[in-house]
């Protein structure tokens, strides 16, 4: 092995065994500086013959070069393990321990809306929405309540103070009593096909077991050429079956009344109560879950929409009671007493997803 070749092992070595930048660097003063052992050989130079000298500068210069390219190698290498270390050891935990803090569950009014919408999303109903404060026209008269008819009275209304710029029934403002209003704004500004679901608050002056003053609906309206009383069943029993879980689900139409329908019907589903405790099926009992028919031709004519030509039906019904059947929540009133307790009780997880079955 010649002496460069010796030297080089032997420097790489050194610089391969090195285990901080200081060491690292004495180690370059050694090989590379002014007195290092390189340099020495470099200055031998001199003292040689044109042949040699040639031949042994061009050695020496490729082996300074490699020695400075090993060190630097070495040097990237060391900085970045000092580094790390020092992370390592600096590191201070800036968390605070977490206090337990009470943790949000979803209300199951917000949850069996959810549900209700899921069902009657894959039904191809979409999700409308209206106003809270309305007028009398949508709230009654549209939806075919002659003036002083008794079923106004029946509604509870809580009206506005009345406006002393505006004339007769414009003049007063009320809290809608149902969410059928929003029928009359949908109809009012969609050309048929229609088939709209409307969830939403609604407002009557009454309290008690199973009244609120406020209170949640879900009103569902198809409109098209052919839709007819048996659609009606199918897709209201359908329903029932998916919400509340129960595939062999006993329900009955009864006659009924509602001015805005003819034919009008109440829907019951079959319920069980034992033990005090109410349960969803196949029973002795009957539960009546909602309200529906056939939409009447007046209230088509009242949104512009030509009787002759369209016709369609409407329900319904009140989420708070539909919750409390499929929950077995037994007063009304706790819904909105917010209560952490009945909360923890009743409410859902902020992932659970509706909770429907039977899908067909
Ligand atoms: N609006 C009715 C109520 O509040 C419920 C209802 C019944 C809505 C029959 C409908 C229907 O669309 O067809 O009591």
């Amino acid at each position: 092995m010649s002496n460069i070749d010796a030297l080089k092992q032997e420097i790489v070595e050194t610089v391969q065994a090195a285990n901080n930048i200081k060491s690292l660097e004495d180690i370059k003063t050694q090989a590379l500086g002014k007195k290092g052992k390189v340099t020495s050989m470099m200055k031998m130079l001199g003292s040689m013959s044109p042949e040699e000298r040639k031949e042994m500068g061009k050695a020496l210069n490729i082996l300074k070069n490699e020695i400075a390219k090993e060190i630097d190698i070495k040097a990237k290498e060391l900085k970045e393990k000092e580094i790390n270390k020092r992370l390592e050891e600096e590191k201070i935990d800036v968390t605070l321990s977490v206090r337990p803090e009470e943790k949000g569950y979803i209300h199951p009014i917000s949850q069996t809306i959810e549900e209700m919408i899921d069902i009657f999303a894959e039904m191809g109903f979409t999700v409308a929405e209206g106003p809270e404060i309305e007028d009398d026209f949508h709230n009654f008269t549209a939806l075919n309540f002659p003036p002083e008819h008794p079923a106004r009275q029946m509604h509870d209304t809580f009206y506005l103070p009345p406006d002393p710029n505006k004339q007769g029934s414009d003049a007063s403002l009320l809290l809608r009593t149902h969410t059928s209003t929003t029928q009359i704004h949908v109809m009012q500004n969609t050309k048929p096909p229609i088939r709209i679901i409307v969830p939403g608050r609604t407002f009557r002056s009454d309290y008690d077991m199973t009244h609120t003053p406020m209170f949640h609906q879900l009103e569902g309206l198809v409109i098209d050429k052919t839709s007819h009383m048996g659609h009606l069943k199918h897709c209201l029993i359908d329903f029932c079956k998916n919400f509340f879980g129960v595939e062999d689900l006993p329900v009955r139409f009864r006659p009924s009344y509602f001015p805005f329908t003819e034919p009008s019907a109440e829907m019951d589903i079959g319920c069980s109560h034992r033990d005090g405790k109410l349960t969803i099926g196949a029973g002795d009992g009957w539960m009546e879950i909602l309200g529906c028919g056939m939409v009447h031709p007046n209230v088509l004519k009242n949104c512009g929409i030509d009787p002759d030509e369209y016709q369609g039906f409407a329900f319904g019904m009140g989420i708070e009671r539909a919750a409390m059947l499929k929950y077995a929540i037994p007063d009304l009133r706790t819904f909105f007493e917010t209560d952490i307790r009945w909360l923890r009780h009743y409410g859902f997880g902020p992932v659970e997803q509706p909770n429907n079955a039977f899908r067909s």
